[in-house]
C-alpha cells in the first residue's frame, strides 16, 4: 500500500496509529473561529482604497497578527482557479502514478512526499502529502524537473509562478513604504528564490487526534498563500484563532527573515494547518528567501539609540537549516528555533 495519505485514506474509517498524537500534543482547538480583525486589504487601483490607507491597513495586520489577506491583487482568478484544480486533479490520481513522483531525498528540485519533510524521520506522521517545487525562477531552467501530469501541469503552474512573483515585488515595495526604507531593498538577492509547496490535506476521520501542518514560523522571508478550505490557524494572544478561507485572496505571512530586516516591527506568526472530517483542504504555498548566502540583520534605518537592533546578523542558510533540523528531528518540541536575538 502506498503511503501517501492520499492513496490510502479513503478506506479508513480511523485514524492509523501511527498518525495519532499523543494526548497534550494534539492540535486541540481545530474549530476556532475565524478572526475578522486580520486585515484584508483591497489592491485595486480604482475604487479600492487609497494608497495611504492600503499601507496603513499592511503594516497594521503586519504588526498585529504577521499577516494580512489582499484581494483584487493581479493575479488572474481563472489562473488561481485553474492552479488549484490542477494540483486537486494531481492528488487524486492513481497510487501508481503518483508513485513516480514520490521521493524522501530533500535535494530534489521537485518531489512529492508525506507527512513531514521525511516520512521516516517522523515520529507521528502528519496527516498530509505535498509537493515542492524548489524554484519557480527562472521558469525555463526549472520547469523540465516538475510533473507532465496532469495534462498542463507545467503551463499552468508555470504561468502561476510568474504571476506571484509579480505580486510579491509588488507587496514587497509597500512594505518598504511602510516600514520607511528604499524602495527596492528587497530587490534582487533578498528576494531571489521562489518555491512552490502544495500542502494536501485528505479527509480525516478524526481530526481531533491528528496534525496537518505542524506548528511553526515560516523561516524565509515572505509566504504567500492561497487556500480555499477552512485550515490555517495562527497563534494569536494565547489562542488559536482561523484565518478566513476568501475566495481568490492570498494569505500573505511575514516570515522570520522579514522579522530580522524590519527589526522586529514586522511579527512572524506561528501557524498551522488543521484537517477536515468530510473535505480535502489543498492550500498553495508560495516561499520568498533571499540567497542563501545573504547576510540577514537589520534595515540600518530601522535601529537607532531608541530601537536598538534585536538580531544579530546571520546567514540565510542558517534560518533555513535551523528550520529544517527542527522538522526534520522535532520530538514533541513544538517551537522552532526562532532566529538569534542579539543578548
Ligand atoms: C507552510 C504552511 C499552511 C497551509 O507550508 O509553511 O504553513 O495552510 N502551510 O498549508
Ligand atoms: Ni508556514
Amino acid at each position: 500500500m502506498s503511503i501517501l495519505v492520499s492513496s490510502w485514506s479513503k478506506n479508513v474509517q480511523s485514524v492509523p496509529e501511527n498518525y495519532v498524537f499523543p494526548e497534550g500534543r494534539r492540535p486541540g482547538d481545530i474549530t476556532a473561529p475565524v478572526c475578522n480583525n486580520i486585515p484584508v486589504i483591497d489592491l485595486a487601483q480604482e475604487g479600492g482604497l487609497d494608497h495611504d490607507e492600503m499601507i496603513h491597513q499592511i503594516m497594521r495586520g503586519s504588526k498585529d497578527f504577521g499577516l494580512f489577506q489582499v484581494i483584487n491583487h493581479g493575479v488572474p482568478e481563472e489562473l488561481m482557479d485553474d492552479t488549484m484544480s490542477l494540483f486537486k486533479e494531481f492528488f487524486d490520481m492513481p497510487a501508481e502514478d503518483k508513485a513516480a513522483y514520490y521521493s524522501e531525498d530533500m535535494s530534489k528540485s521537485f518531489r512529492l512526499y508525506t507527512s513531514g519533510m521525511n516520512y521516516l524521520k517522523d515520529q507521528v506522521n502528519s496527516w498530509k502529502d505535498s509537493v515542492i517545487h524548489q524554484s519557480c525562477h527562472p521558469l525555463d531552467d526549472n520547469i523540465q524537473s516538475w510533473p507532465e501530469k496532469p495534462r498542463r501541469y507545467r503551463e499552468v503552474v508555470g504561468a502561476y509562478s510568474v504571476e506571484v512573483k509579480k505580486l510579491t515585488a509588488r507587496i514587497l515595495d509597500m512594505i518598504c513604504e511602510g516600514l520607511g526604507i528604499e524602495l527596492g531593498y528587497f530587490g534582487d538577492e533578498l528576494s531571489e528564490k521562489h518555491a512552490l509547496v502544495v500542502n494536501h490535506l485528505p479527509p480525516c476521520p478524526d481530526p481531533s487526534l491528528v496534525q496537518g501542518v505542524r506548528r511553526h514560523t515560516d523561516p524565509n522571508l515572505l509566504t504567500l498563500l492561497q487556500q480555499e478550505v477552512y485550515g490555517l490557524q495562527i497563534f494569536h494572544e494565547g489562542k488559536w484563532v482561523g484565518v478566513e478561507p476568501i475566495p481568490h485572496a492570498f494569505v500573505i505571512n511575514i516570515s522570520d527573515q522579514l522579522q530580522t530586516i524590519s527589526n522586529g516591527k514586522l511579527k512572524s506568526p506561528q501557524h498551522r494547518a488543521v484537517t477536515n472530517a468530510n473535505i480535502a483542504r489543498t492550500s498553495l504555498v508560495t516561499f520568498i528567501t533571499p540567497s542563501f548566502e545573504s547576510i540577514i540583520e537589520p534595515a540600518k534605518v530601522l535601529v537607532s539609540e531608541s530601537d536598538p537592533q534585536l538580531f544579530k546578523p546571520s546567514p540565510c542558510m542558517k534560518y533555513i537549516s535551523s528550520y529544517i533540523a527542527m522538522v526534520d528531528n522535532r520530538k514533541g518540541r513544538e517551537d522552532p528555533e526562532l532566529p538569534k536575538l542579539c543578548d
